[in-house]
């Protein structure tokens, strides 16, 4: 064979197929191989004009079409079809080539995948692309990890066919083994809860508004031109606005009001209770998905009629419409403000060394959480790389110093009215818990101290002190 491609991709379905088809539109030729020849053959047919594709049925061919190093990008479902592919490509590969691994792998698995191939000679590349289908396509926000060296040869690549702004790419080198899809993975946990924080918003304007879709629709096209500007805020307009064809009702109440999860969200929030980082926000998003596909509990509570407040729970003393966009961005500043911080705990605990303000320019376009405030998380970790939150950043200070009153008029409202706003209504107990001066955390380590004598600090003097809770005298020790 004469002419040899850049880079392959194996797994043809859409993702692998937008995504090597970017690639050949971008001038790069590109080995396809697929478990069926079908698909293979079928991209080559159909979009073989956008560029130069080299189609192989075995994977002995597939890796014969690349040039070295060699980078074979993978594209099949995560956890054991990943590994089966891995296990087919790594006897043929050579020193130096490279696994791409661009699928919502489990970041723990990608360190062990990385660790084992590394020791063969390998570079294995886990890689976060965000931006779905169309993402693939045009251009996904690209979070690769793996070695430096691995990103030398293949970050060109990636950056070419990755979203832009402004001319920059939306793809840089995360840091090493698992550290693309870890990050990867906590984009995917904001995501759930901004998407948890509109659909909150959506119902109190509608339920408490008593607007309608339509209406709420143009409320989030106004809201999209101004700071909470961003994809998901602008699709939901779209959703919104959507009428069943069938029916001629709102789209949004002929939809089966359970909400699904492949798992990322929950996996951001299991790795934040490892890392003890309070994801708060987060996790509200992932229970709440649970709780709307719990159907036979949610039946049972039907039966049983639980009570909501009597009819004479007071109305919004505000401006609804205002308050709750105040609301929804303050919220939303919080559940940045704790992703970022697990990806800065993360980046520490597996010495990462991971540039948070990176991240935000990278997810600035291409993925589900693009939005525009993201430049000014840019900003403040560029300001100051250390930020221990971002709620401590003078731009989000003053936004959440703004906000708050709305923010608990809007908190208030939902509970009166028997809203149910977990979002909301976490992030401000956060914001709340974050500016306490003194937490009855003091009253928990005397619980335990007096039930399980496992000793508690002072304010006034240094070390551990136990109080002999039995005795009459109940004297403290030193532990
Ligand atoms: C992206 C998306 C993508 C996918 C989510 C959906 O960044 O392009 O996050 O990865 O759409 O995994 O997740 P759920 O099915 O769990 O909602």
């Amino acid at each position: 064979m004469s002419e040899k491609a850049q880079i392959g991709v194996t797994g043809l379905a859409v993702m692998g197929r937008n995504l090597a088809r970017n690639f050949a539109r971008h001038g790069h030729t590109v080995a396809v191989h697929n478990r069926s020849y079908n698909r293979t053959k079928e991209l080559v047919e159909e979009f073989g004009h956008e560029g130069t594709f080299l189609p192989s049925e075995s994977a002995e061919d597939f890796v014969a079409s690349l040039e070295r190093p060699r980078r074979v990008v993978i594209m099949v479902k995560a956890g054991a079809p990943t590994d089966a592919v891995i296990d087919e490509f790594a006897p043929l590969l050579e020193e130096g080539d490279m696994l791409i691994d661009a699928g919502n792998a489990h970041y723990l698995d990608t360190r062990r995948r990385e660790a084992a191939l590394r020791e063969r000679g390998l570079h294995f590349v886990g890689t976060g692309v965000s931006g779905g289908e169309e993402g693939a396509l045009h251009g996904p926000s690209i979070m690769p990890g793996g070695s430096k060296e691995s990103y030398e040869a293949l970050g060109p690549l990636l950056e070419d066919i990755s979203a832009k702004v402004d001319g920059e790419p939306c793809c840089v080198h995360v840091g090493p083994d698992g550290a693309g899809h870890f990050v990867k993975m906590v984009h995917n946990g904001i995501e759930y809860a901004d998407m948890q924080l509109i659909a909150e918003a959506y119902d109190l304007l509608r339920h408490v508004g008593g607007h309608t879709p339509a209406e709420i629709a143009d409320v989030f096209k106004g809201w999209n031109e101004g700071r909470l500007g961003s994809y998901l805020i602008e699709i939901t307009a779209e959703v919104l606005k959507q009428v069943d064809a069938d029916s001629g009702k709102p789209f949004v109440d002929v939809v089966l009001d359970q909400a699904e999860q492949k798992g990322t969200g929950r996996w951001t929030v299991q790795a934040a209770l490892d890392l003890g980082v309070p994801v708060s926000g987060i996790a509200e998003s992932v229970f709440a998905r649970a709780l709307s596909g719990g159907a036979d509990v949610r039946a049972a509570a039907a039966q049983a009629g639980l009570p909501g407040p009597s009819a004479t729970a007071g109305s919004h003393s505000g401006d609804l419409q205002a308050d709750v966009e105040q609301a929804l961005f303050a919220s939303k500043i919080v559940a940045y403000a704790q992703g970022f911080q697990q990806i800065q705990a993360a980046s520490k605990e597996y010495g990462w060394e991971i540039d948070p303000g990176a991240m935000a320019k990278i997810w600035r376009a291409g993925c589900i959480i693009r939005a525009k405030f993201l430049d000014f998380i840019k900003q403040a970790y560029d300001k100051s790389p250390s930020l221990p939150t971002l709620l401590v950043d003078q731009y989000f200070l003053d936004a959440v110093s703004g906000a708050q009153d709305a923010w608990r008029r809007v908190v208030a409202t939902a509970a009166q009215q028997g809203i149910p706003a977990p979002g909301f209504s976490s992030a401000l107990a956060y914001y709340d818990g974050l500016r306490a001066s003194r937490l009855p955390a003091a009253l928990i380590q005397g619980q335990r101290d007096f039930f399980g004598a496992h000793t508690y600090r002072r304010v006034d003097k240094e070390g551990s002190f136990h109080t002999l809770w039995a005795t009459s005298e109940r004297n403290e020790i030193s532990a």
